[in-house]
């Protein structure tokens, strides 16, 4: 499903260059939840901006359900992005004027398919996330929690086949957390969702198949959830 190869990424900014991925080689299989943990600036926000075809790599290749996502130009990939992958981003990204529903809808718009019947589809997914009777409300107005909801929502509605998520649940309370992530999880098995999410909390992240830990801009181990209790293990690596 998901194949990335020698992937490196620099930023150049005046005389001063910095790697931030130095060489990740990953294989995600289709329907596969993984978890990435690691440090904060290890590069992990990076490396999903690159999966997500919102940027391009300095080397190497991403390939997603076989297409060469690297190669594409800016368009190409703007169209697999808007088929294939729900993105929810470490800082929401809303457009802050419009209101809750009109945010959750925005992917199907692009598609030009907003019609009567997905309006019971948005509402369901509002409760779903907890975020019933605001849909009329301005995303502007709404606290950090419920503006992760909205992103949340607006990631889901297009049902994409990749869901790359980045600390989803990262300003959410443990309970709504759970919920949140049981619903990705459900979404996972029932529809063979394949997830990557980016997360700090080992809590979250027990509820991946996989456990990816990023070091410095490499993956530094892979633990699989039938490796036992890696509780300890993970807590020391992010210490
Ligand atoms: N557009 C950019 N231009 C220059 N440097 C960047 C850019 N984006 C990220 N970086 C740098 O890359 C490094 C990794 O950033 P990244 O956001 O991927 O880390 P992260 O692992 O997601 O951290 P966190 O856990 O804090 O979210 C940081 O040193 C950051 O300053
Ligand atoms: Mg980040």
């Amino acid at each position: 499903m998901i194949q990335v190869k020698g992937l490196k990424k620099e930023f150049v900014q005046g005389q001063e260059r910095t790697e931030v991925l130095k060489g990740v080689d990953l294989e995600v299989e289709e329907g596969e939840f993984v978890a990435i943990m690691g440090p904060s600036g290890s590069g992990k926000s990076t490396l999903l901006q690159l999966l997500g075809g919102l940027d391009l790599p300095s080397e190497g290749d991403i390939l997603i359900r076989n297409s060469k996502i690297s190669n594409m130009t800016e368009k190409e990939r703007t169209i697999f992005r808007r088929k294939y992958i729900g993105f929810i981003f470490q800082n929401y990204q809303l457009l802050p004027t419009l209101t809750v529903e009109e945010n959750i809808a925005f992917p199907l718009h692009a598609d030009g398919s907003l019609k009567k019947e997905k309006s019971e589809q948005i509402i369901n997914l509002m409760d779903t996330v907890g975020l019933e009777g605001l849909g009329k409300k301005r995303a502007n107005l709404l606290s950090g929690g419920q503006q992760q909801r909205v992103a949340i929502a607006r990631a889901l509605v297009n049902h994409p086949s990749v869901l790359l998520a980045d600390e989803p649940t990262g300003n959410l309370d443990r309970s709504r957390a759970e919920e949140i992530l049981t619903l990705i999880s459900k979404f996972n098995r029932e529809n063979k969702q394949t997830i990557i999410m980016v997360t700090h909390d080992i809590f979250a992240a027990g509820f991946a198949d996989r456990i990816i830990l990023f070091k410095d801009g490499v993956i530094d181990q892979i633990i699989s959830r039938k490796d036992g209790d890696y509780t300890n293990y993970v807590a020391n690596f992010m210490a």
